[in-house]
């Protein structure tokens, strides 16, 4: 029985625990999509299959993650399921959706739904997809749909997850579908995103207007490599400016700034996000190389630093400063992370405990500044499929043995667990896990 004197770093009552994850990286059998049409082409190295074949054992999961503590879930509902063909809408796949938030909720968990998360209808990809001016209204006809039917049931909706990250690795760097290299059309597509999210969230708060709606942004933390050097800082600032800041603040003052376009105000555009959301995993370090255009000019030298399976740099303090950048104190912003994580290899969680430990204690500084933190979901719930990076590298709190889909909670998922039970994090965990807290 931990005392209340030994928690260190205590979360306000109310506060969201949970963890996320997205439709076509745990459900299986997603062909409706443009990712399984590349998978199956062989655009892409690794095939999404049954993955953990969340469509059928989503009821055994969401009971898992109440055994596990949390009261909240983020989960993806797949467009491509629910509107197969362009305009026909299937009334079984949306009963289907219906069911799983309602297991969601009978489990005790407060619902985070996100409507885009990197994947579209087959239909839509084939007619030019996030590049066509058409695609807001046709995004926004099926948020319609998907609202209509849930309306009662979710509270919180994410309408797009991290539209800079789909432009990049979609249309830049051509390594996701639908493997464009096209600067100028990524240009197009952040715009329609932008114009898709603001459709989305007045058709949602037309049906229900005390939703609470938002973005899942990715944020990354740029330091110039050199600190002092003009032209270093100039580039870091440059990739904060398009990675971060853009598409945040388009929705926010309905401004279309460069690169999304000239300046021009979109009244109705202005506004348009009840709560950020923030997705933090790494930090990048910039220094001037001028043959990088596409990279804003800027390549990282990657310095010996501590890193993830995925060569991504471990950097906690981060957190803290992505959240005092997206929601600073005294803005009124409320904001979530509706991601962060660790992946490893195999069946191991050594670095996780340490990771979400410092990752929670630096939310925790950003909240005790005033930032008006409300929730945090770690990505993800279970192992899945990581997009281009195949099944590898395993981000859950939960192992998925995925010859025999069985489920077997890591012991993070158990410290998590105990975190949220008593609601904060004691002073022991904060000195077996090397967290120094500011004074
Ligand atoms: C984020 C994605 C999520 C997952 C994590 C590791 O960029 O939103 O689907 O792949 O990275």
């Amino acid at each position: 029985m931990i005392r209340d004197s030994e928690i260190a770093l205590r979360f306000p009552e109310n506060f969201l625990w949970g963890s996320a994850t997205a439709s076509h990286q745990v459900e299986g059998w997603n062909h409706l999509n443009d990712w399984w049409i590349h998978e199956q082409a062989g655009r892409l190295p690794f095939q999404s299959g049954v993955a953990c074949e969340q469509l059928q054992r989503y009821g055994d999961d969401f009971q898992l993650m109440r055994q596990l503590g949390h009261n909240a879930h983020r989960l993806s509902i797949e467009w491509s399921r629910i509107e197969p063909r362009i305009g026909e809408f299937d009334h079984q796949a949306i009963d289907h959706y219906r069911r799983v938030v309602e297991s969601v909720r009978a489990n005790g968990m407060e619902p985070l739904v996100t409507l885009h998360h990197f994947t579209s209808p087959a239909w839509l990809a084939r007619g030019g997809g996030w590049t066509r001016s058409a695609t807001p209204e046709l995004f926004a006809r099926y948020v319609r749909q998907v609202v209509s039917a849930m309306k009662d049931i979710v509270q919180y909706w994410v309408t797009i997850n991290e539209p800079t990250v789909y432009t990049f690795q979609g249309y830049v760097f051509g390594v996701w579908p639908p493997h464009r290299y096209d600067p100028v059309h990524g240009i197009r597509v952040m715009r329609t995103m932008a114009l898709a999210h603001g459709r989305a969230y007045h058709a949602i708060h037309d049906l229900q207007p005390d939703a609470q709606v938002g973005v899942a942004h990715h944020w990354r933390v740029f330091d110039p490599y050199r600190s002092g050097h003009a032209a270093d800082v100039r580039v870091a600032n440059t990739r904060d400016w398009i990675n971060n800041r853009w598409f945040p603040l388009a929705i926010q003052t309905g401004q279309l700034l460069p690169p999304l376009g000239r300046g021009r105000k979109i009244d109705w555009l202005a506004n348009t996000e009840d709560w950020v959301g923030v997705n933090y995993y790494t930090r990048e370090f910039c220094q001037f190389a001028p043959g990088q255009p596409l990279d804003g000019f800027s390549r990282d030298p990657q310095p010996k630093v501590e890193r993830n399976q995925l060569g991504w740099e471990i950097y906690p303090e981060g957190l803290y400063r992505a959240l005092i950048a997206a929601a600073p104190p005294g803005s009124g912003k409320r904001i979530i992370v509706t991601e962060n994580g660790v992946p490893e290899a195999g069946d191991s969680d050594v670095v996780r405990p340490r990771y979400l430990v410092q990752h929670l204690a630096a939310a925790h500084r950003a909240l005790q500044e005033g930032v008006k933190l409300e929730g945090y979901c770690y990505w993800s719930s279970i192992d899945n499929f990581e997009w281009a990076e195949g099944f590898a590298p395993r981000f859950g709190l939960v192992h998925v043995d995925y010859a025999t889909q069985e489920r077997t909670p890591k012991p993070s998922a158990k410290l998590y667990r105990d975190i949220i039970r008593r609601g904060g994090i004691t002073t022991d965990e904060l000195e077996r896990f090397q967290v120094s807290v500011p004074g």
